[in-house]
């Protein structure tokens, strides 16, 4: 009998997880009822050593082996549907401001050589080369070629039409009402609730601005006085301008000081930005964990006790959850279809002590 899947969440994560499956030939329904997914508000880029911190080198191994999977997993999925993704290759700015911002960029230079991550520094006239529209105050920075983009909101347009039929709108809020042979809980902010897991809401604001023209072709991700900031250009004019890191629980409010806290740096090193309309002000809650690393594998305990069959785990991917996604797909699946830990994905239990200690 054909394996059935219920896949609990349908953000990106979720419903690649539940693409990957159909292609394995499984029977999947994606259970789906929230609005707020940070998958909306997310700019999409594909940075593997800009977000991480000193001690996480085993998250660092997820990103770039998922990074180096992404042209094939958008290329595919374009393919399937029809509907261009947004990948961009151009690479990213990183951009300073003052002296104490380029100090800063130096140390992300650091970064990114000590996890393999090609960077080359680059002057300010060579920025603005680059970018003519940067500031004629920037003081310098660096070019990371591999420091890639998609647009998430396309993605999940794309993946909800490869899934057509199988995404269901159905709150779930008790897994032991999931009717299923296994069931991928990815439900982002949400896991906490569904299976005791320390995922925990990690808020984020972004704006967006619609320029005439795109204003840029690289994403810059930028410090000015000490503020950091990312503009991430999309080919039709959009800018996405963000994103700010608060631990405020479930709180989704948009503040003044967040809004000023991104157009201030987005001005002072692209001064065309105060030009622009505002499109959108969006706010996310990313699922942050205590060791800042995804959690994938087997859920064990009494809530996957009571549940009809396995119950898998696929959240907490904090602010890598797009990066993530082609990589966490290819191991849930195989580990859906073969009920074996693929190779790798030991350290990223959810029984690991780095959870609960
Ligand atoms: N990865 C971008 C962010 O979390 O803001």
């Amino acid at each position: 009998m054909t394996t059935r899947v219920a896949v609990v969440g349908g953000g990106i994560i979720g419903l690649a997880v539940a693409w990957r499956c159909v292609q394995r030939g499984l029977d999947v329904t994606v259970f789906d009822a929230s609005d707020e997914k940070a998958t909306t508000v997310a700019a999409g880029m594909l940075a593997p050593a800009a977000e991480i911190h000193a001690g996480e080198e085993e998250v660092q191994r997820l990103l770039a082996d998922s990074a180096g999977r992404w042209p094939q997993f958008a290329a595919e999925l374009e393919k399937a549907t029809g509907i261009e993704v947004g990948y961009r290759d151009e690479g990213t700015l990183l951009v300073a401001l003052t002296d104490d911002d380029l100090r800063e960029v130096r140390r992300l230079c650091g970064v990114y050589e000590r996890a393999g991550q090609p960077v080359h520094e680059l002057t300010a006239r060579e920025l603005r080369e680059r970018e003519p529209l940067l500031s004629p105050r920037v003081r310098g920075g660096a070019y990371a070629p591999q420091d890639h983009q998609v647009d998430p909101r396309r993605v999940l347009t794309a993946l909800r039409t490869a899934l057509k039929g199988r995404v269901v709108t159905e709150m779930v809020t008790d897994l032991a009402g999931v009717d299923a042979d296994v069931t991928v809980v990815a439900a982002g902010v949400g896991t906490r609730a569904l299976t005791g897991l320390p995922v925990r809401p990690v808020k984020g604001q972004t704006v967006r601005v619609t320029a005439p023209q795109p204003p840029l072709r690289h994403i810059i991700r930028g410090y000015a006085r000490n503020r950091p900031v990312y503009l991430v250009p999309r080919r039709d004019g959009e800018l996405v301008i963000g994103a700010t890191e608060e631990e405020r629980g479930f709180d989704t409010s948009i503040t003044v000081g967040a809004v000023l806290d991104l157009l201030r740096p987005a001005a002072e090193l692209l001064p065309e930005v105060v030009e622009y309309p505002v499109s959108e002000i969006a706010v996310g809650l990313r699922p942050g964990t205590p060791d800042n690393a995804p959690i994938l594998g087997a859920l064990k305990g009494d809530i996957a006790d009571s549940g009809h069959g396995r119950i898998l785990v696929a959240s907490g991917h904090y602010r890598n959850g797009v990066l993530l996604t082609p990589l966490t797909a290819d191991l849930v699946a195989e580990l859906v279809t073969s009920g074996v830990s693929p190779q790798g994905i030991t350290p990223f239990a959810p029984d690991r002590e780095a959870l609960w200690t």
